[in-house]
């Protein structure tokens, strides 16, 4: 497998990128309600799992599903996470059981993996592989590396607010469409993600819909949070928008000017509204 990033086009590879994720990472986490997986598996059977998280970064979702889920060390899961950026990886892969390897979800997998995962994971990396032919295939490869009867967990933006959100939150998602549209991809695949199971023959596939709030909530510590991602993804995504020609973009440019400073003093005010909507799907390969 190559190890060569030059093809990374990630259009937020930025220095706040990582913190932005983990920030994001608490608050997908509170809206599933503390669960990383939907997929109904005990993931302390044996022989040991193999769990591939594709589009893993620095491995957040692994180390997480690891320390909150502790077991023997004969129990421990394989853990397999891949990523287009080398550089995300951490420096100590938490046991000996976790591995990093760089992979371009666009190009093709290692033939060793086929049947060779009981789950395969992606988060927040729909928009990865481009138009909707290229998405379809690269769940296709996915649900190859399965292992019959394994579990396939897709988790991906919607494109959605709440009618009470305030208005530069609401505008930063019409900017976030925009950019993910004028990178040839499209947040409207994720509703076509069950179908492509169903085609692909997975069976017990199920669609979750939740909601995770980025502004004001009772739990001061995980508000905070909240907000800091968000603020961190208007300083990620805005000057992006900003850098497409006007006639690819829906709100006027100066308008994507003033996001990021209206939403600081949206979400600094007393009460802030501020929700996203995740699709949370998940698949069996039939046995
Ligand atoms: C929004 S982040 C999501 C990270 C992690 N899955 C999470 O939920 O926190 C998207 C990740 O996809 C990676 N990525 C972007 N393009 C990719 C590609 N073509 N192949 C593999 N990974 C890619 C980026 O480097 C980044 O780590």
């Amino acid at each position: 497998m190559s190890d060569d990033t030059s093809d990374n086009q990630y259009v937020l590879r930025n220095e706040n990128e990582l913190t932005r994720q983990h920030l994001q990472h608490a608050v997908i986490k509170d809206a599933m309600g503390g669960q990383l997986l939907f997929a109904p598996l005990d993931l302390h059977s044996s022989p040991p799992l193999r769990i591939l998280d594709s589009c893993t970064a620095d491995g957040t979702w692994i180390r997480d599903l690891q320390t909150s889920t502790p077991s023997t060390v004969e129990q421990q899961p394989v853990f397999v996470g891949t990523d287009i950026e080398k550089s995300y990886f951490p420096a100590q892969p938490w046991g000996n059981n976790t591995q990093y390897q760089v992979q371009n979800v666009t190009k093709p997998w290692p033939k060793e993996w086929i049947n060779g995962f009981d789950i395969v994971h992606q988060r927040l990396a729909l928009s990865c592989p481009g138009d909707g032919v290229a998405t379809k295939s690269l769940i296709a490869n996915y649900a190859e590396m399965l292992k019959p009867g394994g579990w396939i967990q897709i988790v991906e933006l919607a494109d959605w607010t709440s009618e009470n959100d305030g208005p530069a939150w609401r505008d930063m998602m019409i900017c976030l469409s925009d950019m993910i549209r004028c990178i040839g991809s499209s947040l409207e695949h994720v509703h076509r993600v069950k179908g492509w199971f169903e085609e692909l023959g997975l069976v017990d596939v199920e669609e979750r819909v939740v909601v995770a709030n980025y502004g004001t909530r009772e739990d001061k510590q995980l508000e905070a949070v909240g907000k800091e991602a968000a603020l961190l993804t208007a300083r990620g995504i805005l000057p992006v928008v900003a850098s497409f020609p006007q006639e690819s973009l829906t709100l006027p440019k100066e308008r994507v000017h003033q996001i990021k400073s209206e939403l600081e003093k949206e979400l600094g005010g007393t009460v802030s509204s501020a929700h996203w909507r995740y699709k949370v799907v998940c698949g069996r390969k039939p046995t």
